[in-house]
């Protein structure tokens, strides 16, 4: 047998690419690949990209320029470009970057074999469908290692949504789902793993539809579902659409104790005139409401969000209600961004707000937003939370887990790596908090 060929693949963007990168990584593996961590002995580079913003985009060209000298000193090298900047540009990539072998869009990853093979032949390879066929059926899990307390499912992917500003209804394409017996059966694997908690991962994770053995599951069934196997203690989803937070999942999240406590839940505005130039189909009282309700079901749940400033026609009174939204939620963790036009969506074309403008306005909304996190962060001092262990600190016997709120929490417990340990918050330190065992 040939010793295996290295793959070495870099991640950028969303959760969903951690996911998908680590199937493709499954489907090379079959191929005869093994991954590694250092590029330089790679003999395939693959970049698992994101089209979301301009800068995330051009991140793609400027990564791919620090390659050269790598396919200069070994010709052998293959490099490929995946995930939605491959989707998005396709056959552009390589008329800009001749030394891209590879471009694969994110629906088509399991044809990376057939791919890689003709590849490795000399040619180049390109493939952008949207193929009738579900891709994860296809791509092979690698095997049957031990895992990560922590995994990943994507459970719904594209969307169907076309907020104005966003590239994903076109990148990853209608809403699909993931057939749930399928997904019941991926869970139960991930936990015989070693996995504790899983994230349902989905661009409109909470739109979920996917059949089930007595017709089309919600995705509070599948949750309610999830929550029966043993040995997975906690489940989260995101990213959700505020219009698609039904009344089952609201109960869900007071009645299933595995389902954290959080939710990320966007409304990327808080001005009624700018939520409908994004095409975003509700009011910003209509959001309050809906948080009334879920923290009315679940009186301990965090919310996280995403916004979005400059956006075309934001005058300042609006960035202002954005403001008084953030005030009235307070956010435990939230994402801004200024506006970044996206070639081929409807708000592309509107005049947009100066640079200058969005900026300040960027400064001013995240400040707010971080001093809301800090309080919130703070507040968890002197708590008790459940803390999922997840790898060892830097200091022999420190861990570091992860609170129902996300927060990266140290503390000494040796031994412990996969356990839901009480744990006494003690501090809260800028990025993570501190806390010792409850004996
Ligand atoms: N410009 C700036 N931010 C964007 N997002 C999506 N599209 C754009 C864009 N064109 C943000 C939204 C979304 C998050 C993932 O990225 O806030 O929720
Ligand atoms: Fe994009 Fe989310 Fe809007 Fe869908 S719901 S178009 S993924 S921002």
């Amino acid at each position: 047998m040939s010793a295996p060929k290295k793959l070495f693949v870099k991640t950028y963007g969303c959760q969903m690419n951690v996911y998908d990168s680590e199937r493709m990584a499954g489907a090379l593996g079959a191929a005869g690949y093994e991954e590694t961590q250092d590029q330089a002995e790679a003999d395939m580079i693959l970049l698992n990209t994101c089209h979301i913003r301009e800068k995330a985009a051009e991140k793609v060209y400027s990564e791919l320029g620090r390659l050269r000298p790598l396919k200069d000193a070994n010709p052998d090298l293959k490099i490929g470009v995946a995930g939605c900047v491959a989707q998005a540009e396709g056959e552009e990539i390589m008329r800009r970057q001749p030394l891209v072998d590879l471009v694969v869009g994110p629906q088509a990853y399991h044809r990376l074999p057939a791919m890689e093979a003709k590849v490795r032949n000399g040619e180049k390879a390109l493939d952008t469908d949207f193929p009738e066929e579900d891709k994860f059926d296809h791509l092979p899990r690698g095997p049957k290692m031990r895992r990560a307390p922590a995994a990943f499912l994507t459970v719904q992917e594209g969307c169907d949504k076309f907020c104005a500003f966003c590239v994903v209804p076109y990148t990853r394409g209608a809403e699909v789902s993931r057939p749930a017996e399928r997904l019941l059966a991926e869970a139960r694997d991930l936990v015989e793993r070693g996995v504790v908690e899983i994230t349902l991962l989905g661009q409109n994770v909470n739109a979920y539809h996917g059949d089930g053995p007595d017709g089309v599951w919600s995705l509070a069934r599948l949750v309610r579902e999830l929550a029966q196997i043993d040995g997975l203690e906690r489940i989260r989803y995101t990213t959700s659409h505020p219009n698609d937070m039904t009344d089952d999942l609201i109960a869900a999240h007071g009645e299933e104790a595995k389902l954290m406590p959080y939710l990320h839940l966007p409304v990327q505005a808080g001005s009624d005139a700018v939520l409908k130039g994004m095409n975003r189909k509700h009011t910003a009282e209509e959001y309050l409401r809906l948080i009334e309700r879920i923290r009315a079901a679940r009186p301990d749940i965090a919310m996280s969000g995403d916004f979005i400033v400059g956006f075309p026609g934001e005058s300042d009174a609006d960035f202002e209600a954005t403001l008084e939204l953030c005030r009235e939620v307070r956010y435990a963790s939230a994402f801004s961004f200024k506006y970044s036009p996206r070639p081929g969506t409807p708000a592309a074309g509107r005049d947009f707000v100066s640079d200058d403008v969005a900026s300040e306005r960027l400064a001013r909304l995240q400040a707010l937003l971080t001093e809301h996190q800090r309080d919130f962060q703070q507040a968890q001092v002197g708590r008790t939370l459940p803390v999922l262990i997840e790898k060892p600190g830097r200091e022999p016997g420190q861990m570091v887990g992860k609170s129902p709120y996300l927060h990266a929490v140290h503390l000494d417990a040796p031994d412990s790596i996969g356990r839901v340990l009480d744990v006494e918050i003690v501090a809260s330190n800028p990025n993570s908090l501190a806390g010792r065992l409850r004996s």
